[in-house]
């Protein structure tokens, strides 16, 4: 793999140039590249074109940042995110590392990587901004956190004991505890994780969250009706295609498929908003009231030692990104099924409360949709739908099936489908077929709709 390492001449800089000598590295010390020149870290990354940037470079004197937080705050929260940007544009992923500083260190159980962070140091808050610019940016990222590095070479606590070690008696502080990390075994497993390609997010392209099936219903649970038709697609041969590929990985090192996602670079990643006007301009599919808002939540300094306080203080909300959807309204981003890439209908993994249940328009959790298009030319213009009909699309049960069949091969040959669960799927695919132009194809909801406008 290409790989550009900055911060080449510190100590995790120089250790890594060993555990990574088998790829192609473009090594850049500070005075190679300094990372907080958004100029020079664009034209770094056009000139070497790497496949990976990893950011080994960091204002690392803890004491030292308290007096300069500028300097600190340059190098550790703007470098990264100028790397983030500059590579996020280019499709490149990031490996940033980062600290232990990033907590606040009065817990008394390990730190995982869900654990709050609460630096309590300038140096602590200056690269905890920088991993929030890297996941904010670029979201092909990865941030190793490791702590208190020794090596025999560098600036650390061993090499400066046994420098010190010769001037006679040594005076050293007694009230600091860490978990001391071999900058080999770390620069070891950095290794192992690039090249793992640490793949496997794939997003389900218009799904809900649990697999669909027919007959068409509304009914959500006895008496519960949705505005919409159920959502129909049934994802249960990518999961078990998803399975095989995750026990080859384990057992026999074959590397998964890549990760399919929206994202954030390529532009399929979008905000929920955005989608209104798609699907408003669909007769009878319309588009939720309000957008469910998830907060982040402080539940007190005592969570880390399992004692939440309730209620929660609400936070800043958390900014929702979904796939982009196109002029049909099915998701354009993640592993498209053939009920998505040859549509009957429109899918979403959302959908709204019927008003006979109360609360009409308002969003159902766990429930989608799926809204098929006009089977005809003169339904669709009776409707004034937007989406071509069924007969504009397909000429016969057969040129559609002839499609579906070429798009689940499509999936073998990646490898999100098993070769086993092709007829299946095509089987699936008829009897949604024949179910979609047995029905007219309006839910009742729309049906009332449209007979009185
Ligand atoms: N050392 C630890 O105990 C420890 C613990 C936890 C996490 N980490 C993290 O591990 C990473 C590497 O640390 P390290 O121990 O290798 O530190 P280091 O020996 O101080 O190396 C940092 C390198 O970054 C370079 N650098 C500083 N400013 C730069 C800039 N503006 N542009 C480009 N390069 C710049 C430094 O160059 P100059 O020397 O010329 O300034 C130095 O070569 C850092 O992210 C650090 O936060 C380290």
């Amino acid at each position: 793999m290409r790989i550009l390492l900055t911060g080449a001449g510190g100590q995790l800089g120089r250790a890594l140039q060993v555990a990574l000598e088998r790829h192609q590295l473009i090594a850049l010390e500070r005075r190679e590249l300094d990372i907080t020149d958004p100029a020079a870290v664009r034209e770094a990354l056009r000139r070497h074109r790497p496949e990976l940037v990893l950011n080994a470079a960091a204002y690392t004197r803890v004491d030292g940042a308290e007096s300069e937080p500028e300097a600190a705050f340059a190098v550790n929260a703007e470098g990264p995110r100028h790397l983030a940007k500059a590579s996020a544009a280019g499709g490149i992923a990031l490996l940033h590392m980062s600290t232990d500083y990033v907590f606040d260190g009065t817990a008394n159980c390990p730190y995982d990587e869900s654990a709050p962070a609460n630096p309590r140091s300038v140096y602590g808050a200056s690269k905890l901004a920088g991993e929030q610019a890297v996941r904010e940016h670029n979201p092909r990222h990865l941030i190793v956190r490791t702590a208190w590095l020794y090596h025999t070479v560098g600036h650390n606590f061993p090499t400066t004991m046994l420098a010190l070690a010769g001037r006679g008696e040594v005076r050293v502080v007694d009230d600091q505890r860490g978990s001391p990390t071999y900058a080999p075994h770390l620069t070891a497993a950095i290794a192992r994780l690039i090249e793992s390609g640490a793949a496997g997010i794939y997003h389900l392209a218009g799904t809900r969250h649990g697999p669909g099936s027919l007959p068409l219903t509304d009914a959500v649970s006895d008496g519960f009706r949705q505005q919409h038709w159920q959502n129909t697609i049934d994802y249960r041969p990518v999961q078990r295609a998803i399975l095989l590929n995750l026990d080859r990985w384990v057992r026999e090192s074959i590397e998964p498929p890549p990760s399919l996602m929206p994202r954030i670079g390529d532009g399929t990643a979008v905000r929920r908003e955005s989608l209104r006007e798609v699907f408003m301009s669909i007769p009878g599919m319309g588009f939720l009231k309000a957008l469910p808002v998830r907060r982040r939540l402080d539940f007190g300094p005592e969570m880390d030692r399992g004692l939440p306080h309730y209620p929660p203080k609400e936070g800043e909300p958390f900014v929702t990104l979904v796939s982009g959807v196109d002029d049909d309204g099915n998701e354009v981003a993640g592993i498209r099924l053939p009920d998505v890439s040859v549509p009957l209908g429109t899918y979403t993994g959302w959908t709204m409360r019927h008003p006979d249940t109360g609360a009409g328009g308002q969003f159902i959790p766990l429930q989608g949709a799926v809204l098929p298009f006009p089977r005809s030319r003169q339904e669709r213009q009776a409707l004034g739908d937007p989406r071509p009909a069924l007969e504009e699309r397909y000429g016969s049960k057969d040129e559609y099936l002839g499609k579906v069949r070429a798009a689940v091969q499509d999936l073998v040959r990646e490898r999100y489908i098993l070769e086993e669960d092709v007829d299946r799927i095509v089987a699936g695919a008829a009897a949604r077929w024949d179910a979609f132009h047995a029905v007219e194809h309006l839910s009742p909801m729309l049906k009332d709709q449209v007979a009185t406008r």
